[in-house]
């Protein structure tokens, strides 16, 4: 069941521009992990740097007991096949076939026969809805199927580790839900490790496991869904909850004259909203990773919002999860 990747005190500049400094954060094996920040923030080139694409200045990324950030060239490559990499445009070839694109990596890395690559390739179609397009042309699709065949070729090579860089960027809301249901189903059913970047705060308080935040070259926070969905802390309230007030602002940070202007004001900040229930796979599925719900919340002492996990069916998942498990239970019984 996918591997834990384990980021330790990482840095990584540009000349001298430092990007972001000492990152240290878990991706707990099989888990889907969120990564937000306002755009510029660094959290591509963070994704780059996991995947070794860019080498960090400092620190070390432990994946399955070697440090990817500071290992030899063969050895990356070896630690490299661990990894799928949804890139943010799909990063297709245009002049190949959907069916030729997500065999690439397949005929890139291994001495698979044709007729073992159609099996792989088509299971993949299949897993992501696109049986039936495999003869289009990457310009020749919408969005959305250009992601599913990004997420398709990133599945060819049976990663441990998924990284998604703002897959659901430019869907339209319908889409995004389908293609949030489908990481969740995936993750379900591989059981790998996930990390998305993205800006769609709804998908970062629905989909997650645990979130974290990027801002001012530092990681502010990063730990499970609840805590972050419950934090106080300025920086993470404001951009969880898409608002205006807090310490970020429209071109950059705010100047301390203009959060003393707001504190003046006098604005409240108010109540944080209540905390959605976290989406399920489909088919009465369980994912073996997911925390029941309240868990993060109960453990700490943490009263949640009025109206927490409650679903818009107007079901309490506090009830309605443990029901779920004992269902499930028999039935694999
Ligand atoms: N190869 C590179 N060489 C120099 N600077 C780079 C390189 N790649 C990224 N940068 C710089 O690193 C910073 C962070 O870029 P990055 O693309 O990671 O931001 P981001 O958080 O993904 O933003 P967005 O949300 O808009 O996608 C930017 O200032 C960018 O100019
Ligand atoms: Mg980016």
């Amino acid at each position: 069941m996918g591997v834990e990747v384990v980021v330790e005190g990482l840095t990584k500049s540009f000349g001298k521009q430092v990007i972001w400094e000492d990152v240290s954060l878990t991706l707990p094996a099989g888990e889907i992990s969120v990564l937000l920040g306002p755009s510029g923030t660094g959290k591509s080139v963070f994704l780059k740097t996991l995947v070794g694409l860019l080498r960090p200045d400092r620190g070390h990324i432990w994946i399955d007991g070697h440090d990817l950030a500071n290992c030899s060239e063969n050895k990356l490559y070896e630690l490299r096949r661990l990894f799928g990499v949804l890139f943010q445009d799909g990063a297709l070839f245009g002049s190949m076939n959907l069916y030729d694109n997500i065999a690439f990596p397949l005929r890139e890395h291994t001495k698979k026969s044709e007729s073992q690559i159609r099996q792989i390739v088509m299971e993949k179609m299949d897993l992501v809805g696109l049986v039936g397009a495999e003869n289009k042309l990457p310009g020749e699709i919408s969005g959305g199927m250009r992601k599913r065949a990004g997420l398709a070729r990133a599945l060819v090579l049976d990663p441990e580790i998924i990284l998604f860089d703002e897959p659901d960027s430019g869907l339209d809301p319908v889409r995004t839900a389908y293609l949030n249901q489908l990481i969740v189903d995936l993750n379900a059913e591989i059981e790998a490790t996930f990390l998305i970047v993205t800006h769609d705060i709804n998908t970062a308080r629905t989909v997650p496991d645990d979130i974290g935040l990027l801002f001012r070259r530092e990681l502010v926070m990063f730990g499970p869904r609840e805590m972050l969905l419950s934090s106080e802390e300025p920086v993470v309230r404001q951009f969880l909850n898409a608002r205006r007030h807090g310490p970020i602002g429209m071109s950059e940070e705010k100047d301390v004259s203009e959060l003393e202007a707001e504190a003046q004001m006098g604005h409240d900040p108010g109540a944080l909203p209540p905390i959605p229930p976290q989406l399920m796979p489909t088919g009465n599925r369980i994912r073996r990773t997911m925390r029941p719900p309240g868990s993060w919340l109960a453990a700490n002492g943490v009263i949640p919002p009025p109206g927490s996990f409650v679903d818009e069916r107007g079901r309490n998942w506090l009830e309605e999860y443990p029901r779920l498990i004992n269902a499930h239970l028999n039935g694999v019984r």
